[in-house]
């Protein structure tokens, strides 16, 4: 951690001391995940002839993104692309555009507060609801942070997929999990067979990026036995460049999990910014929601 944070003081001060000022009160978990995680990230980019600083740089680039992305949307109240053909036009289709953000997001699981708080949230609980013999599925791995955990703390006895629509998430997610028994599939969420179930599902920061989130909580219902699990993130007044569905509050996204045939076991929540709860509703500060849920007897 302590080169990485290094790395970003000599490219952007201001940045490094605003991370430096919540990293330095943090316990030993955190820097002793990150050490391992970052480790993995290394080696997977250092074995396609990258250094680490590419994976810095693409966090950088996707850190200043953000500020513009966030002006636009306090000008105009709504994120920039609002169907999916737009965020297909501007990322998905642009493969050198995909690759920065997702190694930029590699970096912001344990840089930024909000996404470190809902990856120690299921980090901390996960082991009381994943079972010996468990199917554990995560949709929209990504980064793969998350299976990883959930393979150190459910154990081997379980069964591990990862679902991703994305070929470059899916390279990202295979170099990072290199030697880890994973069964990898590059396919839509929304083609799996309803007779295809799972004990544990996870979907981190996955229905903000679909036009219709309800329709894809519904498919993870239909995916859960009944009396699985699921962890579900997602984030309300956070633009990016590929969120399309936006949140206003905690209350639309319990709201939706609720419709969607769910009951929250427990959640959490936390604003990007270190401010009141009011001041953060009317600035719109970015929340963080997650949730394990599970399906409504
Ligand atoms: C922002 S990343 C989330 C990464 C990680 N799960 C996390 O919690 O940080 C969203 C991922 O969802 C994937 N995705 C979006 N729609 C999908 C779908 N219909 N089926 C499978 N994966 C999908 C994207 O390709 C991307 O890798």
């Amino acid at each position: 951690m302590d080169n990485i944070l290094k790395y970003i003081e000599e490219k952007n001060p201001a940045h490094a001391a605003k991370l430096n000022s919540w990293i330095k009160n943090m316990d030993t978990d955190y820097f002793s995940e990150s050490e391992l995680f970052f480790a993995r990230y290394k080696k997977f980019i250092e074995s396609t002839g990258k250094k680490l600083e590419y994976g810095i740089d693409c966090y950088l680039k996707l850190c200043a993104q953000m500020v513009f992305e966030r002006i636009e949307f306090i000008r105009f109240g709504k994120y920039a692309n609002t169907s999916l053909e737009e965020v297909e036009k501007s990322i998905y289709l642009n493969p050198e555009m995909f690759e920065y953000h997702m190694h930029g997001l590699v970096f912001a699981q344990f840089l930024w507060k909000e996404q470190y708080a809902r990856f120690n949230f299921f980090s901390k609980n996960i082991g009381n609801y994943l079972k010996p013999q468990d199917k554990y599925l995560e949709i929209g791995g990504g980064h793969a942070l998350y299976i990883v955990e959930a393979m150190k703390k459910g154990g081997d006895a379980n069964s591990f997929q990862l679902v991703d629509i994305s070929p470059s998430s899916i390279q990202l997610a295979q170099g990072i999990t290199e030697g880890l028994n994973i069964l990898f599939l590059l396919k839509n969420i929304f083609d799996f067979s309803p007779t295809e179930k799972f004990d544990f599902i996870t979907m981190g920061e996955v229905i903000e990026h679909v036009e219709n989130p309800l329709s894809l909580l519904i498919k993870v219902r239909e995916l859960l036995t009944d009396s699985g699990m699921a962890y579900i993130t997602t984030p309300a007044n956070a633009p990016t460049l590929d969120h399309i569905y936006l949140f206003n509050n905690a209350t639309e996204i319990r709201d939706l999990l609720n419709e969607a045939g769910f009951e929250i076991v427990i959640e959490k929540t936390q604003y990007a910014e270190d401010v009141s709860e009011e001041r953060a509703q009317k600035l719109k500060v970015a929340l963080m929601y997650a949730a394990f849920v599970k399906p409504k007897k």
